[in-house]
């Protein structure tokens, strides 16, 4: 890799940068059907993690292509009634950021396949994500992931009932490689395609694992680039409660875990996980952020600040001196900034998820779960602190499975199969479609429509919306044919 390209496209951060492209062709989007299998996992992140189940399904379904301005509801013709149904398959193809992932899923929810592809290696040499590099990661594996998907479902394209694909938010050039990819399978053979959110998918994936997981539900969605909590209130409608006004959590367990010095190569998340296990939580008295404002929104850039300097204060000295070589008492003190950081992180999750449920009890009192997902769901310690604040609520907390909270294609296929059913898709693109043809990505493309009691005073929430939010497309399209 040239160091003048590794120079100008690293970055630290995991937000997404601003986009390089982006034309809107049409609105579109897909969906289908409902639950389960179990999911399997794997423990190295840094291998391709296969996750195979046999089918042995007569040819999929294939549906009449319907343009998006002529959707209707899923209900009103037995034909596109029956398009969620087992006989559908989905391939779900997912590079937003730094996994390249893609699965196939049959409409009644069983997984047939699963293949991730990590880039951690290179997040742990160069400490973030790079654009640049990134793509060029993706753009060297997505071949062989599509195709280890496609062969462990036992199927070829010919036989998809459709292509489900991210196309945003995330990192443009990213997302780039995988939606072209999705775009020339479609287009070869003739398969309708499903443009899905990535945040949506992060969501609707705990309808395939909990079959009777119902609308409305409350969400916490938290990963390396987003904190989003959401009132979910029919497939593709979203009431925004709150976002981070500056870093996700997932940003700042990776950046404290750099800064202890922790092994980033299984993640910076899970390494401070391990880690804090270790450590006493109340030794460092980090403050819980954004207290003075009674919303739902986040911050942790000033819990990042707070562990830096707590790190600086007491001569912490990691950069030469890995954890596996340091001595007891430096090992113990890491444990301890590891643990006291979890803590606070958590605490603030906490604080937001009880407003976020009294607000989402007086919008909606019917709702009777709370969603956790995104990679940082993973993570014990949250689940269980989460778990507290939402029986105590006589809510039920739904968490998908580790390896269907962090990046996935699974996530991806399932949630090109809900909107499937509901007519949502586009038509195959033309099989000789251009290499450098423009292409409808999001890179920054707000979930929900904003709650309007719970704005923020404190907001340098960034404004820049490119892309009206999902659920306004989908309000849009309904009145449309009215
Ligand atoms: O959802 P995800 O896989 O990718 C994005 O959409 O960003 O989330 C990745 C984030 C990373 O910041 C990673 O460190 C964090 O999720 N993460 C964790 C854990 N596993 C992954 N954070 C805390 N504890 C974990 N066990
Ligand atoms: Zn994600």
């Amino acid at each position: 890799m040239a160091a003048s390209l590794l120079a100008s496209s690293l970055s630290l951060s995991r937000s997404p940068p601003f986009p390089l492209l982006l034309l809107l062709k049409k609105p579109y989007l897909s969906l289908s059907l409902f639950p389960i299998s179990s999911p399997s996992s794997s423990s190295n992140p840094s291998l391709l993690r296969l996750h195979t189940h046999r089918h042995s399904l007569p040819l999929a379904l294939r549906p009449r292509f319907k343009p998006y301005s002529s959707f209707t509801s899923a209900h009103d013709s037995p034909e596109r009634a029956s398009l969620g149904g087992e006989d559908v398959l989905v391939l779900g193809i997912e590079t937003s950021c730094d996994d390249t992932a893609a699965a196939v899923v049959r409409g009644n929810g069983e997984i047939l396949s699963q293949v991730v592809s990590s880039q951690a290696d290179l997040l742990a040499r160069y400490g973030g994500v790079a654009p640049k590099m990134a793509e060029e990661a993706h753009a060297l594996v997505i071949d062989k992931v599509v195709q280890q998907a496609l062969d462990n479902a036992n199927l070829t394209e010919k036989e998809l009932s459709a292509v489900a694909v991210t196309i945003g938010p995330g990192l443009s050039l990213c997302l780039r490689v995988g939606v072209s990819k999705a775009r020339r399978i479609a287009g070869m053979f003739r398969l309708p395609i499903v443009g899905v959110h990535h945040m949506e998918a992060h969501a609707l994936v705990a309808r395939l694992v909990q079959r009777d997981l119902q609308f409305p539900f409350l969400g916490l969605l938290i990963s390396g680039g987003h904190n989003l909590l959401i009132l979910a209130q029919s497939l593709g409608n979203y009431v925004q409660l709150g976002t981070t006004i500056d870093d996700a959590i997932g940003e700042a367990y990776d950046k404290t875990a750099r800064w202890l010095g922790l092994d980033m190569r299984k993640g910076g998340g899970p390494a401070l996980e391990e880690l804090a296990r270790e450590g006493d939580a109340n030794s460092i008295k980090f403050s819980i952020p954004m207290r003075q404002h009674k919303d739902c929104n986040f911050s942790y850039a000033g819990l990042k600040t707070q562990v830096r300097m707590a790190i600086e204060s007491r001569n912490l000295c990691v950069d030469d001196v890995p954890l596996s070589a340091a001595t007891f008492d430096d090992r113990k003190l890491r444990a301890d900034i590891a643990a006291s950081f979890q803590r606070v992180a958590v605490l603030h999750l906490e604080e937001r998820c009880q407003r976020a449920i009294e607000w989402a009890l007086k919008i909606e009192p019917s709702i009777k779960c709370l969603v956790v997902s995104g990679g940082v769901a993973s993570n014990q310690y949250v689940r269980c602190r989460l778990n507290h604040i939402v029986e105590e609520n006589g809510l039920k907390l739904v968490c998908p499975p580790p390896s269907l909270c962090t990046d996935n294609g699974v996530m991806i296929a399932w949630t090109g199969i809900e909107h499937f059913r509901l007519g949502r898709y586009d038509p195959p693109p033309p099989p000789d479609e251009a290499e450098d043809a423009q292409l409808d990505l999001r890179p920054r493309w707000p979930l929900g429509e904003e709650y309007s009691e719970g704005r923020s005073v404190a907001r340098s929430l960034k404004k820049a919306r490119i892309h009206p939010s999902l659920t306004s497309i989908i309000r849009g399209s309904a009145m449309q044919q009215k």
